[in-house]
């Protein structure tokens, strides 16, 4: 949850302090002048982080040293890392929740604060769209939801998932793969899926009340953690760059690059999130079977629209307008296109 009690937040700065120190020593008499602290009530923390799975170094007359951090979700490993306003600094840090969507669904509508972050190291019913579900192994990737609170209409609030595919395929290639986004907001690594986002609203008809952003990352997943049935569809970014992925450091990262697309999108508009998504999209231009609830038909993805929808010209020449659904990349065609 929340990092509120004192231990935790001078735990938080004794962490700060030794990572600005890097390589260095940081003496416990520097620590207890910073945090106010005396000497044993240093080390009782620092015991504390250790207990915690920190390996902090300590040399007599030399201080301390962070040699390792553990690969955890909480305030303690995010914050230090953080560069956002508001965005993620109120952390709801758990270790295995049914759904992130539904725990910030919940906090939002008993009024948390926009920027608030629901994270969890395991999901048991983790939801993907159109009523799949999101497999969410523990230990080894994001699972988040972040709950906003734009000044919207409630019309434009789709937009907010294209934003979100934005900053995450922006983080995605800063970590060295080579991400696109398959309309509507599907990342992938070589074609295979590695992130989706699920956008849930509440709205009256006038104003938004919130949204729920949610994310979900294959971060480490091998092949043998995920089903069967998606094996030869998903990956995850320590498959494509072959190692490990640190999961505080991609949260933090993510994070603060969603934040400033979120700004820019409040102060500006969609145009540049638009113009953003197309350059990075790996449907534009491509010819494609389309699966809405109510149909399926085939034609050529050539842009979206101002609200985010999917225009595909189709056989006889017209264009189609797809707000919501599914598309699959066709095998190019052996022949030019007019
Ligand atoms: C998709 O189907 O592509 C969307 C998947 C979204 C999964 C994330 S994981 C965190 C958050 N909590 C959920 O239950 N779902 C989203």
């Amino acid at each position: 949850m929340a990092p509120e009690t004192a231990e935790q937040t001078q735990e938080e700065l004794i962490l700060g302090f030794l990572l600005e120190g890097g390589e260095d020593f940081t003496s416990g008499e520097a620590l207890s002048s910073k945090l106010g602290l005396s000497r044993t009530a240093v080390w009782k923390r620092v015991e504390a982080l250790r207990g915690k799975g920190y390996r902090i170094e300590a040399i007599p007359a030399r201080g301390y040293r962070l040699v390792e951090v553990p690969d955890r979700l909480t305030a303690l490993e995010l914050n230090p890392l953080l560069s956002s306003r508001e965005l993620g600094r109120i952390i709801h840090s758990h270790d295995t929740l049914p759904s992130t969507n539904e725990r910030a669904f919940r906090l939002a509508h008993d009024g948390a604060e926009h920027g608030t972050v629901v994270v969890t190291d395991q999901q048991t019913a983790g939801k993907g769209r159109r009523g799949r579900t999101w497999v969410s192994p523990p230990g080894l990737n994001l699972y988040f939801s972040a709950i906003l609170r734009p000044e919207l209409p409630p019309q434009r609030a789709p937009e907010l998932t294209l934003v979100a595919a934005v900053a995450l395929t922006e983080v995605l290639r800063e970590f060295g793969t080579e991400a696109f986004i398959k309309w509507p907001n599907d990342v992938q690594i070589g074609g295979l899926k590695v992130a989706g986002i699920l956008t849930e609203l509440s709205a009256e008809p006038e104003r938004v009340h919130f949204v729920v952003l949610g994310v979900g990352v294959n971060l480490n997943s091998q092949p043998e953690h995920f089903p069967e049935e998606l094996r030869g569809t998903a990956t995850s970014v320590a498959q494509a760059l072959g190692q490990r992925v640190p999961r505080a450091a991609f949260a933090a990262s993510l994070w603060t690059r969603l934040e400033k697309w979120l700004d820019l999108h409040l102060e500006t508009g969609f145009g540049a999130v638009r113009q953003r998504w197309k350059a990075l999209s790996s449907t534009l231009g491509q010819d494609v079977l389309v699966r809405t609830d109510r149909r399926e038909f085939q034609g050529h993805a050539e842009d979206i629209d101002a609200a985010g929808a999917l225009l595909v010209r189709v056989e006889d020449g017209s264009l189609e307008r797809v707000l919501a659904g599914d598309v699959e990349r066709l095998r190019p065609r052996a022949t030019n296109r007019p």
